[in-house]
């Protein structure tokens, strides 16, 4: 039996073809298929504009910089949360706080983001943590109560909705990110999504070394040798073999999104009712966009601690992987920020119990069945 890793991307013969075509084209950094590629997702959320970058982390600083985060500002984050979300706030010099999760479904506490708020809090940043989206309605009321703008990590949410609304048109600007394990990939990418033009032609400024107006044309017919560098800006431009191959994950996103669907289904079903096993909180499974499956080992139910069970699906040639651990826990946050109380209660109960599934649309039937039948061997095998 072979290893079933945690992850694989999703790449078929026709993303090889468009990037092959690109290839030939003679055009591979930002050119038509980037543009294309963001009006095209823009249209997909139903958002007026898309800035096409190279990862989410360049989309959640771009945007950061954007809004005009400085370096006396503080930024509310999950501490339930990748590395990305805390270290674009340091890229302002900004002070990211960090707050606790829920414990149902490891999104952010809203009570807890108000309790943060001070009189230097300028932003919020949301991760809708798994691909199911935060409360967004309590998190605008936070936002509208304090004057804050909400920037959201939905490196996990494309497609994720809230209440009908799609991921991308509820803050201000909304990241995404196609990392090769994310739901749909570029290899490396991602998009910085907003209502609002001034930010989005800010970011398309900075993404590309603060050069005024499409810099990207100035090897084209139409393009000129001549510009201006109005910022210090970055070097975060998507490339168009990137986009060629995001038009065709595009196109194929809802596919891939049921078959993931689907797969979360066979274990929630599969799972509900093992006494060693939570579950995660679900508000309407159609508004997931299931890029994560979390089980939580129930205290005192088996002989096993977490990290053992992960050694047991290892064993049966099962990856898996562990979102997260927590961010105020790791050397650089601990040594630079005073975390005084309330404290994390939810999100350290969260990280010792959690183990994510595999859960992609390249997984066959009887994949799913191995992670199944696995989890409940390991269940009875362990059980005290
Ligand atoms: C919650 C979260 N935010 C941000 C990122 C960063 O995405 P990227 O690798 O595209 O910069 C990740 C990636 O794993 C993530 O899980």
């Amino acid at each position: 039996m072979s290893f079933l890793p945690f992850s694989l991307p999703d790449i078929t013969s026709k993303e090889r073809a468009a990037v092959d075509e690109t290839l030939e084209s003679g055009w591979v950094t930002t050119g038509p298929r980037t543009k294309k590629f963001e009006a095209e997702f823009a249209g997909a959320i139903g958002a007026k504009n898309a800035v096409a970058v190279n990862s989410c982390t360049a989309a959640m600083h771009l945007a950061l910089e954007a809004i005009g985060i400085g370096s006396d500002d503080e930024v509310i984050v999950p501490t339930m949360t990748f590395a990305a979300t805390g270290e674009v706030v340091r890229y302002m010099g900004a002070k990211p706080v960090m707050v606790d999760v829920l414990p149902g479904d490891h999104n952010i506490d809203p009570a807890a983001a108000e309790a943060a708020v001070t009189s230097k809090t300028k932003a919020i940043i949301p991760v809708h943590f798994g691909g199911q989206a935060c409360d967004m309605d309590a998190i605008l009321a936070v936002a509208q109560a304090h004057n804050l703008k909400i920037i959201e990590d939905a490196a996990h949410a494309f497609p994720a909705s809230f209440k009908g609304k799609k991921i991308g048109t509820i803050g201000d600007i909304t990241c995404f990110s196609f990392y090769a394990t994310k739901t749909i990939t570029t290899g490396e990418g991602g998009m910085a999504v907003t209502q609002n033009q001034e930010w989005a032609d800010r970011m398309r400024v900075m993404s590309l070394h603060g050069i005024s107006k499409d810099a990207w044309k100035r090897y084209t017919a139409e393009g000129s040798w001549y510009y201006e560098v109005v910022a210090p800006g970055f070097k975060y431009n998507m490339t168009d073999i990137a986009a060629s191959m995001g038009l065709v994950q595009l196109d194929r996103v809802y596919e891939m999104l049921e078959k993931r669907r689907r797969i979360a289904a066979a274990y929630t079903e599969a799972f509900k009712d093992e006494a060693g096993i939570q579950l995660l909180d679900v508000r309407n499974p159609d508004d997931h966009a299931w890029h994560l499956f979390v089980i939580k080992l129930v205290d005192g139910v088996l002989s096993i601690d977490r990290n053992r069970f992960i050694e047991e699906l290892k064993e049966r040639e099962i990856g898996t992987s562990v979102h997260f651990i927590p961010l105020h826990t790791h050397p650089y946050y601990k040594k630079t920020f005073d975390h005084s109380p309330p404290g994390f209660p939810s999100a350290l109960d969260a990280y010792r119990r959690s183990i994510s599934l595999p859960v992609y649309s390249k997984m066959t039937p009887s994949d799913i069945e191995r992670v199944i039948s696995a989890v409940l061997q390991i269940l009875t095998k362990f059980k005290r």
